[in-house]
């Protein structure tokens, strides 16, 4: 018996001294291990009578399950303890500022796109795409400009080489992003109420125009959408893009091939002292064109004539954005001037919503 109170002595104190997984594991093996000095006492009873086999078994099952438990508190014990160093080397002090970085800025036109989307989302419009190489065919045939058009010369457009393999004609970098209308009346063939913001391409250069500049196109239509429709839409636009409570629009008959009729619309503004003000004064500025689609256009998506119309306009990303921020040249917002950048540029915070103090709807 005085053995086997030594025994549990022995490992008490090995287990309770342990630091380690490892040091545990090695108490273990060398206790209750195939060599272990318990594991060797227990084999012992194979030998005895069975009287002292009923007397010391129970002895010694109770010493290994008293082991067994020992080892594994001692595991937790051990775990808890590795933690609580973790915890205290690897202290993370949250309240320190951050270390600065470079930041970059949001590009006016990345910032007036998402301005026009958000206003535009608010009243119900979806977001469209297409290529930037396009056909002839949606660049100009489906929106009613025939080659001999007089209209294709005023686009100063770009030509891509086909593939002459495929024996595929002429591609044109897009001169505007109307062609996104035609794409997406193929698709839905129904009612729709979609932008389509992109780049768009002419071979143009001054302090008005760029090779590459931006546009955004709107297209609705339903089995009765009207000229009415436009100008509320229209509007509105003006209203929360501008952040004035007042805007007075002026629809100007014009021709654009894709719409019948056909209007530019003005937005009353005042110039005095170099300074432009949207919503009052003496002036008018054209800032966008726009009417009904062609019938010719609804015939080109296999729209029924009888059963659908719809407005469509088409505005300079660019130029409502110059118009907005008092950016004076075209060119500079495609030098990557950094300076220029820092200066005009938006921080992400800035991101537009409706609810951010945009719109005064
Ligand atoms: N695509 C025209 C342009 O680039 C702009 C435009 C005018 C688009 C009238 C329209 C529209 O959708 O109805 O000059």
């Amino acid at each position: 018996m005085n053995e086997i109170s030594e025994l549990r002595k022995k490992y008490l104190n090995l287990i309770d001294s342990a630091e380690t997984d490892s040091e545990l594991e090695d108490v273990r093996i060398s206790a209750l291990g195939k060599k272990g000095e318990i594991t060797s006492k227990m084999r012992e009873l194979g030998s005895m009578s069975m009287e002292q086999r009923q007397v010391k078994g129970p002895i010694f099952n109770s010493l290994k399950d008293e082991i067994n438990d020992l080892i594994k508190d001692q595991k937790d014990n051990i775990e808890e303890s590795c933690l609580k160093l973790r915890m205290e080397s690897e202290w993370l002090d949250l309240s320190r500022s951050p270390r600065l970085s470079d930041e970059g800025s949001l590009h006016p036109v990345s910032q007036v796109t998402e301005e026009v989307i958000a206003i535009f989302a608010s009243m119900g419009f979806t977001v469209a795409d297409g290529p930037q190489i396009e056909s002839d065919y949606y660049n100009f045939d489906a929106l009613n400009i025939p080659p001999e058009h007089p209209a294709r010369q005023e686009f100063d457009t770009f030509y891509v080489a086909g593939d002459e393999r495929s024996g595929s004609p002429l591609n044109v970098l897009r001169t505007h992003t109307s062609p996104v209308q035609i794409r997406h009346m193929e698709r839905v063939k129904g009612p729709c109420k979609i932008i389509a913001p992109g780049r768009v391409f002419r071979s143009d250069y001054d302090q008005t125009h760029t090779p590459m500049f931006h546009q955004v196109e709107g297209l609705a239509i339903d089995k009765d959408i009207s000229m009415a429709n436009l100008k509320w839409v229209l509007e509105e636009f003006c209203r929360a893009f501008f952040e004035v409570e007042t805007v007075e629009l002026r629809f100007r008959s014009s021709h654009f091939p894709f719409t019948e009729p056909s209007a530019e619309v003005d937005i009353r503004c005042s110039w005095i002292d170099n300074q432009l003000k949207i919503g009052e004064g003496e002036s008018w500025m054209e800032i966008l064109g726009s009417g009904m689609v062609h019938p010719k256009v609804l015939e080109a998506v296999g729209l029924g004539l009888d059963k659908y119309q719809g407005f469509a306009f088409g505005v300079g990303i660019d130029r409502i954005a110059m118009l907005k921020y008092g950016i004076p040249d075209l060119r500079s917002f495609f030098d990557s001037d950094l300076r220029w950048l820092k200066h005009f540029g938006f921080s992400d915070n800035d991101f537009p919503a409706m609810h951010s103090g945009l719109s005064k709807f």
